[in-house]
């Protein structure tokens, strides 16, 4: 009788380079915790699904199980089916992008696009920037081709265009290592904050003096709770690299997103995903073609609008009444997130833990910057998901942890233990 032989003991010594500096996403994560009954979480990003209509589901689901079957069950191609692409056309077109269905690619949501595109583009230390904090599943996509990623801070108008132009004015124009400006211009994430319609002007011109590409991703444009529509950088120029979702305002499992791009981009990217994933899921295709063309699809996304804005309203009121003064906050003005800094001494990433023990999750602030190279003292809260009551409960929990802390620390100081602002309060 043989006895089982190993190979090798571990891996460890065979794993890539690059995937050994990757981190896990804080928000996966927290996946398991913020599923427990007790807690109430701030955490995840995701969409209130119960707000669909069951019918609007069932007309799809079942027209890609009865007519079309015969497609929705087989490979497409590589860029995706044309009646789906005519349909995110005629999407872009609702908020001033005009594009035909040949300039779209269709991807296993917007996160793949970002991954194809950091594929298709950047060589290891290539530079690309984006605002800081950023959506860390963008940083993840990235990070994997190891380019040198370099944040630029926003205030409540979006990225600061006059700390992006200092960034450039260092890396010098048309830089063969600069490759792409990333941006979340609408109710950005983790941010809450947008673009103001001056510096997506600005930005337009500075990416043509410098060179580089513009990508846009908006997952968010559509969930807008007060003020005006913005016009999209790709309306503004042709040039930008446009990324779109469905799963904002429609469904997040059905993995359906898109790239909208100039033609040689579009080769490339095309190219790519070729060796991914040969095609998207034609079955998700299908289904979101029959949404977006058969169902009331306009008057679910004003109850999604509607169901938002009320959670959020029910938060930026908590945070006003159970927040100490010495914390600050974004007001964003659709989207699903709040951004929140503490005073400098807070670690958000072990408030966590105490934060958890109270029943409540967030996300910390730490995990929307390259190597956790900033925010330390932040946080990303969501609103999207719970119920009012659970957001006022949550931020109620949140605030005594808080002031926990901050007792603690004024009595650190009071003992002569730290000096003041330069130490965070650690146990
Ligand atoms: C800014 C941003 N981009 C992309 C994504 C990924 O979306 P999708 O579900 O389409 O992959 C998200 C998801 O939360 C996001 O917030």
């Amino acid at each position: 009788m043989t006895t089982a032989h190993l190979i090798f003991d571990t891996t460890e010594d065979k794993i890539a380079t690059r995937v050994k500096k990757m981190r896990s996403s804080a928000v996966r994560d927290l996946f398991a915790a913020a599923t427990r009954a007790d807690v109430i979480s701030l955490s995840g990003g995701m969409p209130d699904v119960s707000l669909l209509p069951k019918s609007s589901i069932e007309l799809a689901v079942r027209a890609a199980c009865n007519d079309d079957r015969a497609v929705a069950l087989q490979y497409g191609g590589t860029d995706g089916r044309k009646e789906t692409r005519q349909v995110f056309c005629d999407m872009m077109r609702d908020i001033g992008i005009r594009v035909k269905p040949e300039q779209i690619l269709i991807t296993s949501g917007a996160q793949e696009a970002l991954d194809l595109l950091a594929k298709a583009f950047i060589d290891p230390d290539d530079i690309i920037l984006a605002e800081g904090p950023t959506y860390l599943g963008a940083l993840q996509a990235f990070s994997a081709y190891e380019p040198d990623i370099r944040c630029i801070p926003f205030d409540e108008d979006g990225m600061r265009m006059d700390l992006l132009e200092q960034e450039l004015q260092k890396i010098g124009k048309n830089n063969p290592r600069l490759k792409f400006l990333y941006t979340i211009p609408n109710f950005q994430n983790p941010g809450g904050v947008t673009l103001s319609h001056e510096r997506r002007q600005r930005l337009i011109e500075l990416a043509h003096e410098y060179g580089f590409m513009v990508v846009e991703d908006d997952p968010y444009g559509r969930l807008r709770y007060d003020g005006g529509h913005m016009v999209p950088l790709k309306a503004m120029d042709d040039q930008v690299i446009y990324l779109g979702t469905i799963s904002k305002v429609f469904a997040p499992g059905l993995r359906t997103g898109w790239i909208a791009a100039p033609a040689d981009v579009f080769k490339r990217v095309n190219l790519v995903k070729q060796g991914t994933d040969l095609c998207g899921s034609s079955f998700d295709q299908v289904v979101v073609e029959h949404y977006f063309t058969d169902t009331p699809w306009q008057k679910t996304l004003q109850k999604f609008v509607e169901t938002y804005r009320v959670r959020r309203d029910a938060m930026l009121s908590a945070l006003e009444e159970y927040f100490p003064p010495e914390a600050s906050w974004t007001h964003p003005e659709g989207g699903f997130f709040v951004w929140v800094t503490l005073p400098d001494y807070f670690d958000t990433g072990q408030l966590l833990n105490e934060a958890l023990e109270a029943g409540v999750t967030f996300v910390p602030g730490d995990s929307f910057y390259p190597a956790a190279s900033g925010g330390k003292s932040s946080m990303r809260i969501n609103f999207s998901y719970e119920s009012p009551e659970n957001i006022r409960e949550a931020i109620r929990r949140l605030a005594d942890v808080i002031q926990d802390r901050m007792e603690l620390y004024r009595a650190f100081i009071a003992a002569g233990a730290l000096s003041s602002g330069d130490e965070r309060v650690t146990e």
